[in-house]
């Protein structure tokens, strides 16, 4: 019998503990896969601090974790593409509602994962670097190819060029580096924007123009830099981008849509072991002002804005679009990178909390994995 180990969260708001786990046999659409690097995403310190109020229908105890990658041990009855031994990365999606299963969290020895959320790995490419892409290439391939979200052409590791050019605004987050490369892969020019020290970051990614998210005339730079050019839309993210991508998109000729990927509450600063709920009412007021002045802002403007859900592609044609039919190319051709770069700060599940503390703290275009 096959034995498996987890970080588990044992109940809302506790420190991950490191205990058996059941192993899962895959269903007819799913593969099992022994993990062998980890990565850490906002979203497992938001759900570790906040789970109740952002996914509240997680039961407990549970296990979170999107990004993975590892070997293939079993394979479900209708799946094809896989077979046991073969190299892997993927989009665990046991927090999505529509899974709602431990046995999909990524923070444990075998995570059960459905097929079309999986790609297969070229043999040069390490555990550690194939790690970095799952969640954030997931969050940025909905922003991007959804049919209610900015629906762009699809990516191809030979693009046919649209002459449109597409803002990212965050383009050094892990959701950034996915999109500015995928909008590059569907033939769209980016503009983005970064830190100074992440400029030739954001370039080698495939963005043409990089403006700096903290100067006081960005929004204005921004604008003259579209000036002659037609805008995609917007892909939002980060602190202020919403506000800052509404005021560019109004100025800018082109597709009037911005879609969001940063939820406008700060979770960074609610404190793990004081009430919650209070700590949220707090930024109600915030957050009130905030929805008002973008409903107020877009309508005004005749701009759509959509908040985008980084597990949705697994019930659409985004998820094959991207982990089927273009991925696997793209990376075993180069023409897709695994960044942001991997930060490895340990090797075995024990270390995944400290992984949590230390995302949750700020990084700067890189991942925190953990190797197993
Ligand atoms: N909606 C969804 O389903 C979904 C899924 C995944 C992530 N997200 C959200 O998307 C955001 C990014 O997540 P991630 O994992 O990609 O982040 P990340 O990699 O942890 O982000 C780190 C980067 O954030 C940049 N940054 C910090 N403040 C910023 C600001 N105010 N504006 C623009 N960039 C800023 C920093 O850039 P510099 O170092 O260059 O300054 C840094 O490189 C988070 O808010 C996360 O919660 C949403």
């Amino acid at each position: 019998m096959t034995t498996n180990t987890a970080a588990w969260i044992s109940t809302k708001r506790a420190n991950l503990d490191v205990k058996p786990a059941p192993y899962t046999p895959p269903k007819d659409n799913e593969i099992v896969v022994k993990n062998r690097a980890i990565a850490i995403n906002p979203l497992d310190w938001i759900l570790q601090s906040a789970g109740e109020l952002v996914f509240s229908w997680i039961k407990y105890p549970f296990i979170l974790g999107s990004d993975l990658a590892g070997e293939v041990v079993e394979v479900g009855k209708n799946v094809t593409r896989f077979q046991p031994g073969q190299r892997v990365l993927a989009h665990a999606v046991g927090s999505d509602p529509k899974r709602n299963s431990a046995a999909e969290g990524a923070f444990q020895t075998y995570t059960v994962v459905l097929e079309h959320m999986a790609s297969p790995i070229p043999d040069h490419m390490p555990y550690e670097s194939a790690a970095v892409l799952p969640l954030g290439l997931s969050t940025a391939a909905c922003s991007l190819f959804e049919k209610d979200q900015l629906a762009l052409q699809h990516p191809s590791v030979t693009p046919k060029r649209t002459r449109k050019t597409l803002l990212v605004w965050g383009g050094s987050t892990s959701v950034g580096s996915n999109a500015i490369q995928l909008a590059v892969a569907a033939g769209y020019e980016v503009i983005t924007t970064a830190s100074p020290h992440n400029f030739d970051y954001v370039r080698k990614l495939g963005a043409s123009q990089v403006f700096d998210y903290k100067s006081k005339t960005v929004i204005t730079d921004i604008i003259n830099a579209f000036n002659g050019k037609t805008t995609a839309g917007a892909l939002a993210i980060g602190a202020g981008s919403m506000e800052a991508c509404l005021d560019i998109i109004h100025a800018c000729k082109g597709n009037k849509f911005i879609s969001m990927a940063t939820f406008p509450v700060s979770f960074q600063k609610m404190k793990k072991d004081s009430n919650l709920r209070l700590q949220f009412f707090r930024q109600l007021p915030k957050l009130i002002a905030f929805v008002i002045s973008m409903l107020l802002k877009s309508r005004l403007r005749g701009i759509r804005t959509k908040a985008v859900f980084g597990s949705s592609l697994i019930a659409n044609e985004v998820s094959k679009i991207v982990y089927v039919d273009f991925l696997p190319q793209a990376l075993a051709a180069g023409k897709f990178l695994a960044a942001p770069a991997p930060y490895v700060i340990g090797k075995g599940l024990e270390h995944v909390q400290a992984g949590l503390d230390m995302q949750r703290s700020g990084v700067s275009a890189s991942k925190i994995i953990i190797a197993l």
